[in-house]
């Protein structure tokens, strides 16, 4: 694939999305936004082009719509597609399931039809570690690790995406695809400019922490502390979103010749606990987090992280940045976002 090519970036907006493109137009590819910004807010464009130095192709739409879909593919000679677009909260989908099948797997079916119709063979596709469910025996998992029952509508949306995927490319072997199994994603662009900004009450663990240094939230709750890891804290597998970006760019340089449906673990190979976090964090910003334990939550997997060999191996993809690395750009993000909003 060559660099100059256009790439659609479905969910281009959003928080991982968004480090893409970046990464996008630094290594010469040309992005086209489509977003709806149904979780991410207009707001984000210009600061990811002053990032960039560049204006950025971005059109508000949604995925579903498969005329504006046509129309897109129609004006714009795309060579692949990073399919981000999504809903991801997961306790949302468990109150709402049905929300999360119909846009989750809708907006894909849609994409997967314009794209044969105009011919674009090459898809990367956002996938995750909740495809493992809760591993048996194992916690740090290949991609050869046999698939789980994933822990809610979320993560069925995760995998029954690639499965469709899977007999899409069986039916048309001309389509090119890769999931990328994004395990935690942490962090902000180092600039400060752009990061996580969750609507309301955040999900993840890394935007609480910061909303609750900077008094957003009154106090961060870490669920368990008695699970069979060495603090009692369960274990993850937290990767830059930076490198998560870089793992994109990679994953189209590898389908720059024919390839067959592959399958990649983006992580860091290193599980970290939760309370290992909170010290980072605690170390990073230089002050003292407000949190205590509490129960257990249904559901959570106790420890799983990534084996990202084959990534390596294959797309000459390694995560290059540290957990401090990404606490500390998550802080500065939170610092120059809280410092913009009292300007206005
Ligand atoms: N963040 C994580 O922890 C994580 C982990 C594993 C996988 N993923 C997957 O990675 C992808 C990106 O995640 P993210 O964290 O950047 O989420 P995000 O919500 O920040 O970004 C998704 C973007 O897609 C847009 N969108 C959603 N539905 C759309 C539609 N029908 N049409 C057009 N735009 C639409 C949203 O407005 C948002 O900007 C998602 O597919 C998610 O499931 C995320």
């Amino acid at each position: 694939m060559k660099k100059t090519e256009k790439i659609l970036v479905t969910g281009g907006a959003g928080y991982i999305g968004s480090h893409t493109v970046i990464e996008l137009i630094e290594q010469g590819y040309t992005p086209v936004i489509l977003d709806n910004f149904s979780n991410a807010h207009p707001s984000v464009i210009p600061l990811m082009e002053a990032i960039a130095g560049e204006p950025i192709l971005m059109v508000q739409g949604d995925c579903n719509d498969s005329e504006l879909l046509r129309n897109l593919f129609s004006e714009h000679d795309f060579s692949g597609v990073i399919h981000f677009a999504a809903f991801k909260a997961v306790g949302e989908s468990v109150a709402n399931p049905l929300k999360y099948y119909q846009n989750n797997l809708f907006s894909l079916i849609q994409l997967l039809r314009v794209m044969e119709e105009f011919k674009v063979t090459k898809l990367v596709f956002s996938s995750s570690c909740t495809v493992y469910g809760t591993p048996v025996g194992a916690t740090k998992v290949d991609e050869q690790t046999q698939l789980g029952v994933p822990n809610s509508p979320y993560g069925w949306t995760k995998l029954m995406c690639e499965q469709i995927l899977r007999d899409a490319v069986i039916a048309n072997p001309k389509l090119q695809v890769i999931f990328l199994r994004y395990f935690n994603p942490i962090g902000a662009h180092p600039s400060g400019k752009i990061g996580e900004f969750p609507q309301g009450v955040p999900n993840n663990i890394l935007p609480y922490m910061t909303q609750t240094a900077s008094g957003i939230l009154p106090q961060l709750t870490v669920y368990g502390n008695d699970y069979p890891t060495p603090d009692g804290t369960c274990i993850r597998d937290y990767i830059h979103v930076c490198d998560l970006a870089d793992a994109h760019i990679c994953a189209l340089d590898y389908l720059s010749v024919p390839r067959e449906l592959a399958v990649f673990n983006i992580g860091t190979g290193t599980g970290v606990s939760v309370l290992e976090l909170i010290a980072a964090f605690e170390q990073a910003t230089g002050k003292p987090l407000n949190w205590k334990f509490g129960p257990r939550r249904v559901g959570d997997v106790v420890k799983i992280y990534a084996d990202a060999q084959s990534a390596a191996e294959k797309m000459n993809w390694k995560a290059t940045r540290t957990v401090n690395d990404a606490v500390r750009d998550a802080w500065k993000w939170e610092q120059n976002r809280l410092a913009n909003e009292n300007r206005n």
